[in-house]
């Protein structure tokens, strides 16, 4: 098991106001996002109660608990089994939000990088009494994941379902059979370039893990605050990890997680591993393979056997006081003998 540490330095407010991507006008309460990626559904409402009613089950609504405050629901991991009705309500018990969403399986995301000529999917008629048209309804291209050198830019595509003259619904929401709906989301990839501008603020969080790992053993590396709706990239000391290596035959470098769009990293080879959102260094990874060497200590450890040294030195201190007491009355009763 790899012992992993972190430390948080300093939070930055707003960092996790999470993009989402909000159905057409027309069918304005509904939204789609990818799996497991985190998502956060907004209230208008403080101090709201939210309550989650699963698609096409007659289950009672279940109650959210939110610890936060501000009345909106952070989903940090999302599934397709969390898709359903969300509905906040104000501390009057008066609904303020009602949203639909579609937690699309990220597991079946479609990959096409520009630069290998692959094609995104194209759209495709399903059912034979009342046909549905599936397509992509795509998101705008993200930033640059990098400046300065060739870098790569994404954008998210969400299945959407349409029948004649109806409003285009997220596919989850549209009423397909499981044969009918084999597609899933996509994800395109084109590579960009864009020089680097003046040094913009640093970034106030980075966050360290210690990763302490058996032989022939991998690791996922979480890239803090990634999702697949933002530019994310890594860095290590002679690679920059990349989808057109990742998408070359002979790949054997580090593997970018398809559904996170590229925000955890599996790495083999000991190194150091930084990850950068929105070009700004937000996580460093130390990854090291014991290869049966003595276990280094992690730095928990090393705290722990301090404190230990630390208790036994205050106990000696303790004990030289003691000893130095008894023998002092004892010099004393000796010279008054
Ligand atoms: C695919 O379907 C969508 C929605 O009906 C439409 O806007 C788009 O033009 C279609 N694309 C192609 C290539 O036919
Ligand atoms: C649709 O066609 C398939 C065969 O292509 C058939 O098995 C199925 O029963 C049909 N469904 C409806 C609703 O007609
Ligand atoms: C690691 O892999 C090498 C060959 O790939 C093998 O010889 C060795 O026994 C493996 N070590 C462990 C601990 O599995
Ligand atoms: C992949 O392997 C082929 C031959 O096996 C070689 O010509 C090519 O340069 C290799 N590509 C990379 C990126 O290593």
């Amino acid at each position: 098991m790899p012992s992993i540490l972190l430390y948080l330095y300093l939070s930055l407010p707003g960092f996790w106001a999470l993009d989402s991507l909000s159905c057409p006008s027309g069918s304005h309460s509904c939204l789609a996002f990818i799996t497991p990626n985190p998502t956060t559904l907004s209230c208008p409402a403080k101090d709201s109660t939210w309550f989650f009613q699963p698609l096409f089950h007659s289950f009672p609504r279940k109650k959210l608990v939110i610890p936060e405050a501000s009345g909106d629901l952070h989903l940090l991991h999302t599934s397709t089994e969390r898709s359903g009705t969300y509905i906040c309500q104000d501390e009057a018990g008066n609904t303020r939000a009602v949203y639909n969403v579609d937690f699309q399986d990220g597991a079946k995301l479609y990959l096409s990088h520009s630069e290998l000529e692959q094609q995104p999917l194209k759209n495709q008629t399903v059912g034979n009494s009342s046909q549905w048209t599936l397509f992509t309804q795509w998101g705008p291209w993200q930033a640059c994941d990098r400046c300065g050198i060739q870098g790569e830019r994404k954008r998210v595509g969400l299945c959407y379902a349409r029948r004649l003259e109806q409003p285009e619904l997220p596919c989850g929401l549209a009423d397909l059979s499981p044969q009918e709906l084999q597609r899933g989301p996509e994800l395109q990839i084109e590579s960009c370039f864009v020089p680097c501008g003046p040094n913009g603020p640093e970034s106030t969080v980075v966050l360290y893990g210690t990763y302490n790992l058996e032989d022939n053993s991998t690791v996922w590396l979480s890239c803090p605050f990634a999702t697949i709706y933002r530019p994310v990239s890594w860095e290590a000391k002679d690679i920059s990890p990349t989808w057109l290596q990742q998408l070359s035959p002979n790949n054997s470098g580090p593997i970018l997680d398809l559904p996170s769009g590229g925000s955890r990293l599996r790495v083999t080879t000991s190194g150091t591993y930084r990850c950068y959102v929105s070009r700004k260094l937000v996580g460093r990874f130390d990854a090291a393979w014991t290869h049966n060497t003595p276990v280094a200590h992690s730095r928990s450890e090393l705290i722990r056997i301090y404190s230990v040294i630390e208790a036994v030195m205050v106990m000696a201190v303790l004990l030289l006081i003691l000893l130095s007491f008894i023998q002092m009355c004892r010099t004393k009763l000796s010279s008054n003998v």
